[in-house]
């Protein structure tokens, strides 16, 4: 699943949309009517203004005392009152209207935050337990962007804009009441005006749609471009790439420059052709206004009524105008989030799983296929037992799929053909976390979570006593290496340890791989970082670590494949030998043989002189 490729196919799909997100919106439902039901007043208290000009005109200016009937009783009231009591009555619905706004305020950024979090942590959720070749597919600032800028974009905006829509909304037919009241015919003009002045949204809310796809993937790889700055910094350095760096960075931003201004190209007009067809409205209504008036069908004091509400319409119908455009980017926005809702995981627990409660007799590996992509064979039909407490050994050229095979064991990847077999139970019928719960790994390459060391090692195992810790420190030979430094086990690591050194690092690693102290280890090149020096006292601490244990052991250090009860060749991805050290080197011109002699020779001559 490639999120870059994808074109948020669902975002005209509005009642969908709706739909999928109302789940997020039910748990503060209440207080996201309440809000819609404060904006309604907000937006009709807009007519008022322009109510009040009707008496305000015809009575005060016109100097007639105001009658009316109320209960069948006759009221007076006198030009100079409403001369006074209408200003009075502006200002007091304008300071209602102000703590009506601010409650409404109050209330849209305190729902919709609660809905963008919501969001936010379902996306997490589903993107922890994504399948590893989805990290494989996908950069980093895609990722990103997709589940955290997307979001904020799809549920922070869809209630904000839809408050302004209720607003804008009432306040737009609050002001046409007041202008049916005032003359039926000339709203019946200005209103079919309004209807064709809003024709042209219609139009181009697919070039809305493809520009936000096209925004979705630059920001994201100007975020990968931001990471790897970061993460390959001295590489960077190392070979001056400063200016590719710099070079795609600009280049992003001024794609992401051309794509926003080709949509400003078309939808620009917009704003502009509406505004014209509004004031081809106004110019009709003032025309057949004065004909009304002249005629006596009108008063003055109606038509200053009808024109203001007809002028202030004007904000409201823009807002509507603009909410309905950015309602559109919303809707792309989320037709991505919903889409990323969709993918499930294909790596998952069948129903029924089993537990996986150590291992009792054996692992195995029958007729085994393997491909990241299709018709690409990494691993070819590969056929082997490990048993309990066995070491073995794997070695072969690079890129011939050792790590492969043993990221298969923690389920990373599903095998395509065949099977793993766990005390004859294939893998894929235990539960992921037992199966995993049983391995401890450690990489070439090992990742430190942001924290203190100790932090770091506990995550093999949280409930590990003090007496542990230091056993995995001791046997990880990192004692000394803790007493130098600042605030010992406590020392604060950056992201992903930056400040250890690559064979400090593997220790930490290999620490948190003992104190997990599981029936299978997986070194996977676990010493490769290591000088000679510490190798050989890491190598003890191994030896320690897998004492008793089924281990699968990646190295080209010589002494632990020596060691091994039996090592494996893998050579571009079949298994071709399989025996102990001295079988495999009575193989005339075997691979092992070959390999020994041309690599390991040497390596025994500098360990052993
Ligand atoms: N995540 C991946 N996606 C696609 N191909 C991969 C991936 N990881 C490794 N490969 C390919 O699979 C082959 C075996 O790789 P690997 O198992 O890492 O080899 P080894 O550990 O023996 O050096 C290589 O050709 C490599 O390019
Ligand atoms: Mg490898």
């Amino acid at each position: 699943m490639k999120l870059a490729q994808t074109t948020a196919q669902n975002s005209f799909k509005y009642s969908w949309l709706l739909g999928r997100i109302f789940p997020f919106i039910k748990p503060v439902l209440g207080r996201v009517i309440l809000g819609f039901l404060v904006a309604i007043p907000v937006g009709a208290l807009d007519g008022v203004v322009a109510f009040a000009l009707k008496p305000y005109m015809d009575y005060v200016v016109g100097q007639k005392d105001l009658v009316f009937e109320l209960f069948h009783r006759a009221f007076t009231i006198s030009a100079s009152t409403l001369a006074l009591a209408i200003p009075f009555a502006v200002i007091f619905f304008a300071v209602f209207q102000g703590v009506l706004r601010y409650l409404n305020s109050y209330l849209t950024d305190w729902t919709s935050q609660k809905i963008t979090n919501a969001v936010k942590i379902s996306l997490f959720k589903k993107l922890i337990y994504m399948d590893t070749s989805f990290f494989d597919e996908n950069s980093s600032g895609v990722i990103i962007t997709r589940y955290l800028s997307d979001p904020d974009t799809a549920s922070a905006g869809i209630v904000n804009n839809l408050k302004t829509i209720v607003t804008s909304l009432f306040g737009a037919l609050s002001l046409i009441a007041v202008m049916l009241y005032s003359s039926w015919r000339l709203a019946a003009i200005g209103v079919l005006v309004l209807c064709v002045a809003f024709l042209p949204v219609a139009l181009i809310r697919k070039r809305i749609k493809s520009t936000s796809n096209k925004n979705m993937v630059i920001g994201g790889n100007i975020t990968t471009n931001f990471n790897e700055t970061y993460s390959g910094n001295r590489v960077m350095r190392a070979y001056c790439l400063e200016n590719r760096q710099d070079k795609i960075f600009e280049d992003q931003i001024w794609k992401s420059f051309n794509n926003n201004m080709s949509l400003v190209k078309r939808a620009g007009w917009m704003s502009p052709i509406m505004y014209l067809i509004a004031s081809c409205g106004i110019a009709i209504v003032l025309w057949y206004g004065t004909s009304l008036i002249t005629s006596g069908k009108m008063t003055a004091g109606s038509f200053a009524s009808f024109v203001t509400s007809l002028l202030l319409l004007y904000k409201p119908i823009k807002t509507l105008g603009n909410t309905l455009t950015s309602l559109q980017t919303i809707f792309v926005a989320m037709g991505r989030v919903f889409e990323l809702f969709d993918i499930e995981p294909t790596i998952t627990d069948k129903p029924n799983a089993k537990t996986l409660n150590g291992l009792n007799s054996s692992i195995e590996f029958k007729n085994l296929d393997f491909e990241y992509v299709p018709n690409h064979p990494v691993l070819k039909n590969i056929n082997l037992k490990v048993n309990k407490n066995e070491t073995l050994a794997i070695v072969g050229n690079s890129g011939g799929g050792k790590s492969t095979l043993v990221n298969l064991l923690p389920r990373f990847y599903d095998v395509t053909n065949g099977a793993i077999l766990i005390d004859g139970t294939d893998i894929r019928d235990y539960s992921m976390k037992s199966l995993r719960e049983n391995m401890a790994m450690v990489f070439q390459d090992n990742f430190l979570f942001s924290g203190t060391i100790r932090e770091n090692i506990l995550m093999g195992n949280p409930d590990a006593t003090e007496e542990e810790l230091n056993k995995a420190l001791e046997y990880a030979h990192l004692q000394e290496m803790i007493e130098e430094m600042p605030d010992g086990l406590d020392t604060y690591l950056g992201e992903k340890g930056m400040t250890l050194s690559g064979g400090q690092r593997q220790r930490v690693a290999i620490a948190r791989a003992m104190i997990k102290n599981t029936p299978i280890v997986i070194l996977d090149e676990a010493t490769s970082a290591l000088d000679n020096k510490s190798e050989a006292v890491v190598q003890k601490a191994l030896d320690n670590l897998i004492m008793n244990k089924t281990v699968f052991v990646i190295a080209h250090r010589l002494s632990t494949i020596k060691n091994a009860d039996r090592i494996a060749v893998i050579n571009e991805g079949e298994l071709t030998e399989l025996g102990t050290h001295d079988e495999l080197m009575s193989i005339p011109h075997g691979q092992y043989k070959a390999l020994y002699e041309m690599q390991f020779k040497n390596q025994e001559d500098a360990v052993v002189v």
